[in-house]
């Protein structure tokens, strides 16, 4: 077990589209222990295979801190509303952009044991969730975003004195 190293962007990696998982094996039992590890101690809330290096359709997720979820081979089978905010991501770290996604959306995936689950996410959880089943198809969010990705800190609203956005 241990902290893996997360892939930046212009690593060819990243815009490869993933292959599914066909079996729960201890190797990758231990990748998943591994990328949460890995997640947490960037400070992020997401965190998908191919950001450390396997060509996998596999991601990890917490938004809060408490409500860790693996998806496996995961598909988004309803979306609805919209919502826009800023979104970052630990392969390209310390900068941002504004991207528009679903506000709610509905996600079938398997868990840790290879079996079935269903999620209904909103806010956060539903663009984490967005963010990483694109790096499974090797879909970096610049190419979603309404504006070219600049700097974390330089907010163009100084007076609001926002948190930085969570690293997905
Ligand atoms: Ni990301």
């Amino acid at each position: 077990m241990g902290i893996r190293k997360i892939r930046e962007e212009g690593d060819p990696i990243l815009t490869k589209k993933c292959r599914p998982v066909e079996k729960m094996n201890l190797r990758t039992k231990v990748l998943i222990q591994d990328m949460f590890e890995t997640m947490y101690h960037a400070y992020g809330v997401g965190l998908a295979g191919p950001q450390v290096g396997v060509l996998r359709r596999l991601c990890v997720i917490d938004v809060d801190g408490e409500h860790p979820y693996v998806f496996i081979n995961p598909e988004i089978i309803e979306q609805s509303g919209e919502q826009t905010g800023e979104e970052g991501c630990l392969s390209i770290p310390g900068m941002c952009a504004l991207v528009t996604r679903p506000e709610h959306v509905k996600v079938r995936a398997l868990d840790i044991n290879m079996e079935p689950f269903e999620l209904e996410a909103d806010g956060l959880l539903a663009r984490a969730c967005c963010h990483e089943f694109d790096h499974l198809d090797g879909i970096m969010y610049p190419s979603r975003a309404l504006e070219p990705i600049h700097p974390v800190d330089q907010g163009e609203d100084e007076e609001e004195d926002e948190a930085p956005e969570d690293e997905l």
